[in-house]
Order: C-alpha cells, then sequence, then structure tokens
C-alpha cells in the first residue's frame, strides 16, 4: 500500500476532494500547484476537515528543479497527477499553451519521477479520449479520437504512458488512467468545491450559480438531439465518489503490470433538463432556462460502463443524482462567490 502520496494539481477541485479522502484515509500527503486555477484555501479547509497536515509546495510541474527538490525532501511512494488546464473552447485559442502545460508538463513529471526511481502513477484522464462514441455505454476499449487540443493533450499522455510502461529498457511502471465522466458535486460539509474562475463551461456550476442569483438563466445548448427529451445526456459522477476511485486505484496498482485504462463514472446517463430539475428539488429556487443553438463540438450522449472499475478497482458510484446535486448546492449556498472572500490563515493541524 503507498503510503506518502504526491498530488500534482492538488489545490483544484477533484485533487482538493482527493487529498481529503487520502487524508482520511490516513495517507501522507504532498501538494504540488501553480494556484494557475485554485485558491491555497482550498487546502486549509482540507487541512480543516481533515484535521491534519498536507504539505503544500506552491510549484509548477514544469519545473523540474522545484520536483527533484520534493523528491529529495521526503520519500514519496506514488504520484496522483491532476495538474493540467481542461478548458476546452479556451485549448482552441491557445493550443501551445496546453500542450506544454499538460504535455511537456507531463514529460518533465515523468523525468523527475524516474531519477527519483518512483514509478507508481494514477492519472486524470478524461472520457473526452472517447470523442463522439458510436455507441453507449462506453467500455475501455473503445476506439480513441479527439475533437480539441485539450482532448488531444491527454491522448497524447495516455499514449506516453502506455509506451513508457511498454519499454523493455525501463525498470517496471505501474500506471493507471483513469478516464473520468462528468464530475459534479461537493464534499458533504460544504467546505471545499468547485470555483471555476469568470463564466463556468460546465452545467453544473453554472445551474448552481443561476440558483444562488449570480446568473439569470440557464442556457440549454440544443434540444434537438436523439436523446429522450432532446437535451444532451452525460454520465455526471459525485466528486467524493471520484476522489474514493482513487484510493481504490492506488491499492490497484500492486497489481498493475503496465498501463491499464479505467473508467469513473456511474453507467447513468442524465440529460441537461434532468440536471435543472433535480437542482429545483434540492435548491427549492425555479432556476429558469431558455433553448439556444447546440454548443459547437458537442456530442448527443455518452456514459460509462462502469463494470471494468467495479473487477479491476472493486469501486463503485454509491452518491446518486440528488445526493450530487444537494452537496453542490450546499457548497454554493455557503459560499456564493467560491472561496474569492475567504482568506487563507495557514493554519496547520498536527497529525
Ligand atoms: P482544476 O483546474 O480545478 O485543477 C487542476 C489543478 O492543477 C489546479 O489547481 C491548477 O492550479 C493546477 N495546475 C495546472 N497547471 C499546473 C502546472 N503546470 N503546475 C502545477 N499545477 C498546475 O481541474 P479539475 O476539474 O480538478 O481537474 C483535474 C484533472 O482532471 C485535470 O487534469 C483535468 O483535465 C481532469 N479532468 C477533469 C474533468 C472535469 O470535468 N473537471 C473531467 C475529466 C478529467
Ligand atoms: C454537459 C451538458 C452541454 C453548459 C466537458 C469536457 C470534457 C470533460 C467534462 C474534462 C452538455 C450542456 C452545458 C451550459 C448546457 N472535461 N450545457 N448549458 O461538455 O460533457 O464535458 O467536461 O475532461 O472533456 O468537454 O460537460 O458540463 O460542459 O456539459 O446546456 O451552460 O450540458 O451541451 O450536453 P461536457 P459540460
Amino acid at each position: 500500500m503507498s503510503h506518502t502520496v504526491l498530488v500534482t494539481g492538488g489545490a483544484g477541485y477533484i485533487g482538493s476532494h482527493a487529498c481529503l479522502e487520502l487524508l482520511r484515509a490516513g495517507r501522507d500527503v504532498v501538494v504540488i500547484d501553480n494556484l494557475s486555477n485554485a485558491s491555497r484555501v482550498s487546502l486549509d479547509r482540507v487541512r480543516e476537515l481533515a484535521g491534519c497536515e498536507l504539505v503544500f509546495h506552491e510549484a509548477d510541474i514544469r519545473d523540474r528543479g522545484a520536483l527533484d527538490g520534493i523528491f529529495a525532501a521526503q520519500r514519496i511512494d506514488a504520484v496522483i497527477h491532476f495538474a493540467g488546464l481542461k478548458a476546452v473552447g479556451e485549448s482552441v485559442e491557445q493550443p501551445l499553451a496546453y500542450y506544454d502545460n499538460n504535455v511537456a508538463g507531463t514529460v518533465t513529471l515523468l523525468s523527475a519521477m524516474r531519477a527519483a526511481g518512483v514509478r507508481d502513477l494514477v492519472f486524470s484522464s478524461s472520457c473526452t479520449v472517447y470523442g463522439d462514441p458510436a455507441q453507449v455505454p462506453v467500455r475501455e476499449d473503445f476506439p480513441r479520437s479527439a475533437t480539441n487540443p485539450y482532448g488531444r493533450s491527454k491522448l497524447i499522455i495516455e499514449d506516453m504512458l502506455f509506451d513508457l510502461a511498454a519499454s523493455p529498457l525501463e525498470e517496471p511502471w505501474r500506471v493507471v488512467l483513469l478516464r473520468y465522466f462528468n464530475p459534479v458535486g461537493a464534499d458533504a460539509s460544504g467546505r471545499i468545491g468547485e470555483d471555476p474562475a469568470g463564466i463556468p463551461n460546465n452545467l453544473m456550476p453554472f445551474v448552481m450559480q443561476v440558483a444562488v442569483g449570480r446568473r439569470e438563466r440557464v442556457r440549454v445548448f440544443g434540444d434537438d438531439y436523439p436523446t429522450p427529451d432532446g437535451t444532451g445526456v452525460r454520465d455526471y459522477i459525485h466528486v467524493t465518489d471520484l476522489a474514493v476511485g482513487h484510493l481504490a486505484a492506488l491499492d490497484a496498482l500492486a497489481k498493475t503490470r503496465g498501463c491499464v485504462a479505467v473508467n469513473l463514472g456511474t453507467g447513468r446517463g442524465y440529460s441537461v433538463l434532468d440536471m435543472i430539475a433535480a437542482a429545483r428539488r434540492a435548491t427549492g429556487h425555479p432556476i429558469p432556462h431558455e433553448i439556444v443553438a447546440r454548443r459547437p463540438g458537442d456530442i448527443a450522449a455518452t456514459y460509462a460502463d462502469p463494470a471494468f472499475a467495479a473487477e479491476y478497482l472493486d469501486w463503485r458510484a454509491a452518491r446518486d443524482l440528488d445526493v450530487m446535486v444537494r452537496d453542490h448546492w450546499r457548497w454554493q449556498s455557503a459560499n456564493p462567490t467560491g472561496y474569492a472572500d475567504a482568506s487563507s490563515d495557514s493554519r496547520t493541524v498536527p497529525r
């Protein structure tokens, strides 16, 4: 069992929830994050919720010197690699920034890991690698494709990891690629959650900002898809289920030979209108919406076949749609402007 885990991007939305579950499970956690899309307050609150300390380095994964320093400072047993840029539209406008941050950053991280003799890795991949799947539910052996630089950066990193794990000259690497579907929700405490900068790209943060009164109405991108109500269908998964999936993946590294891809989803699809209806139930707010044109690049429907995750990781999503929306609302209503109004007290709680 891996004991000390280096978490890249640990101050971000999924990373902060994963750090919390790691600490709750008794692991030691070292975070590296450049805070390009996160607040250090998230880590203060992870410490507060866990009642113990984690180590935080404000640094960039492209900084080889910083990485070498971190690996030299303490024994690291495994790495969970969340750090990366993730906005699809921005990636179309700034492809080099995405290849530099995501691909070059991962090359630097892997090189530093190898130099330090650490070859156990859990990587944040995405259902975006399935492109527009020919059928649903989506299995791990389905063909992969990308329609934008963000998605291509994930494909390239996946291929890099498969190649690395297959090299006859390398010491054995053990890698689990986790392909997340659509994370939503927040820790049940409502103390940590998703805090997107600017206008949210993703549906659930947008819906919640309408509920809290920051935005007027949800724009539903198309109601003429070949789905039951015509709106897009996705596999929304509670971020805590996702975080717990990382603990299962760390445990599965022990039996992993090479590089293995695993879907993290619930296996259920919900439409945009289902999500708005669930948010109305959870919040008691009317949440007005209007139907607008399809968003370029969107697909009609995708959801996971979660069977391999159940078999390989012994992991299943446990939280249903109402819990996801209720927890997201607890976070959003208690923190209407995210972490913006909270100050970092950098307090430390001894373990
Ligand atoms: P996030 O932006 O909240 O977290 C990413 C974190 O990485 C941020 O804290 C950011 O400051 C940090 N970071 C970015 N570049 C860095 C760098 N060069 N060096 C150090 N830190 C850096 O995003 P998230 O939603 O928590 O996503 C985490 C990972 O999961 C990403 O790799 C993302 O592509 C992947 N993913 C996310 C989703 C989703 O819908 N949220 C779905 C599938 C996959
Ligand atoms: C969900 C549904 C929209 C916003 C993205 C990335 C993907 C992965 C997960 C990282 C769709 C509709 C949305 C709005 C809407 N991320 N929608 N109005 O597009 O499934 O996936 O996040 O890897 O790579 O592309 O998620 O939350 O943006 O959209 O009607 O204001 O909600 O059309 O049907 P998506 P999303």
